[in-house]
């Protein structure tokens, strides 16, 4: 016959280890992550659009300045508030978050989000 002790603490163990991820990424979710601003940012006071929009558009608005600026060489972008940024990566996003480690990988690092641009563009010099 089974032995009814060993597969009772088997299946806690398994559905324990099952749980385990969930458990795990809660625990995780009760400190949202902290993006810092740089000196520079700091004295900007503003991002290139509300910081609301920023947050779930940015990525959005980084996928349109590529396809406008290689596709159709248009790279001025001009925001909600009238003012002209150059629609790029380096030199526009980089220059004010240039703490990549501190700003975007914060929140990447959080939801696990691992955007490849840096296989290419340059990420900022920081000073650890
Ligand atoms: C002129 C400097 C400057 C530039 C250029 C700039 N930012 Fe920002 N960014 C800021 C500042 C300052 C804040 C915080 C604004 C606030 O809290 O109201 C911010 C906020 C953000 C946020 C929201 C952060 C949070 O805590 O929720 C994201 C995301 C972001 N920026 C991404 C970008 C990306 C991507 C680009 C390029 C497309 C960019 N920024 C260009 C200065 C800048
Ligand atoms: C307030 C949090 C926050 C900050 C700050 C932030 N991001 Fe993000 N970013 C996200 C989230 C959330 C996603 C969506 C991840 C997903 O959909 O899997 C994302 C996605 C992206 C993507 C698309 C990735 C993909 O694989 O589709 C890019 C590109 C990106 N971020 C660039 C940046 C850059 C550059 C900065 C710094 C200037 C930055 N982000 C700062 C939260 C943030
Ligand atoms: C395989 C290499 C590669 C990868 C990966 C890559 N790029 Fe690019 N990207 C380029 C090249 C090459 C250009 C053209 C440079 C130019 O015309 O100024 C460019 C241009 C751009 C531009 C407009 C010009 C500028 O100075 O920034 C933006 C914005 C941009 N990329 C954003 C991104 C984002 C966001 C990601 C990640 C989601 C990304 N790229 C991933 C190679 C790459």
């Amino acid at each position: 016959m089974y032995d009814r002790g060993k597969i009772l603490t088997l299946l806690i163990v398994g559905i324990g280890l099952l749980l385990f991820p969930v458990f795990y990424t809660a625990g995780k979710a009760a400190k949202a992550p902290v993006p810092e601003l740089s000196a520079k940012a700091k004295e900007a006071k503003e991002c290139i659009e509300p910081a609301s929009l920023m947050r779930t558009q940015h990525m959005k608005i980084l996928d349109a300045w590529r396809s406008e600026a290689v596709r159709e060489n248009d790279r001025l972008y001009r925001s909600s508030t009238g003012k002209t940024y150059d629609k790029s990566l380096q030199n526009t996003c980089m220059s004010c978050h240039s703490n990549k480690s501190q700003f975007c990988d914060q929140c990447h690092n959080y939801v696990g989000a691992n955007p490849f641009c840096w296989d290419c563009h340059l990420a900022p010099k920081e000073n650890q």
